[in-house]
């Protein structure tokens, strides 16, 4: 079966989606959710996401430099799709999708409470690559709820993290299978 070759990250599936808190220069909050993500460097820590040229996400970052992916999980499926929906510039999907602001430890722009776990990042450098803009942030903060975390490994089956197929479609990972 050939796939349209610009739709080739529809074989490179499921792949894991976060939801991008950011704010403008007025400290207005925004939320979106992205699949094209990628770890990048553990040393310094960076992390990349890419982003079509009008998303305010990527605006948003422009002005404040700073950015935060949220972990969501198979409970808040539904508000993460209310989160990709388009408002105006300055509306925040996070109030929209009744999802619930949370100080961040490092950065000014807020966490949402729901999520598994959080990345803080502060702007690295962005680079146009085709038609989206690749975003590289430095990682300043990394936590995961407590309830996640299990004997030093991330509990997957308890988090039920969420990863992008296409379009409406979507997987709950739940199973961890080891290599014996
Ligand atoms: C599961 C999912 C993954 C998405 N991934 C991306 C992505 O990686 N890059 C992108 O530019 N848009 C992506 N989008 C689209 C944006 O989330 C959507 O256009 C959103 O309204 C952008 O919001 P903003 O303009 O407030 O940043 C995705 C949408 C969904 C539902």
């Amino acid at each position: 079966m050939k796939i349209d070759k610009e739709k080739f990250y529809r074989v490179l599936a499921p792949r894991p989606v976060v939801l991008i808190t950011t704010a403008d220069k007025e400290g207005r909050t925004n939320a979106a959710p992205f699949s094209f993500v990628m770890p990048v460097s553990s040393n310094p820590p960076l992390v990349a996401f890419a982003s079509a040229p009008q998303r305010h996400t990527l605006a948003n970052i422009r002005e404040t430099k700073e950015f935060v992916l949220n972990m969501p999980s198979e409970h808040i499926l539904d508000k993460l799709w209310i989160c990709a929906d388009s408002f105006p510039k300055g509306v925040s999907e996070i109030k929209q999708a009744s999802l619930t602001e949370m100080k961040s430890a490092t950065v000014a722009v807020p966490g949402i409470e729901e999520s598994i776990g959080w990345i803080e990042c502060v702007l690295e450098f962005e680079k146009e690559a085709g038609d989206h803009v690749i975003v590289v942030g430095k990682v300043v903060n990394a936590e995961i709820k407590d309830i996640f975390w299990r004997d030093g490994e991330f509990d997957i089956p308890k988090a039920k993290p969420i990863l992008h197929v296409t379009g409406k479609d979507f997987v709950v990972a739940e199973r961890v299978v080891n290599i014996k």
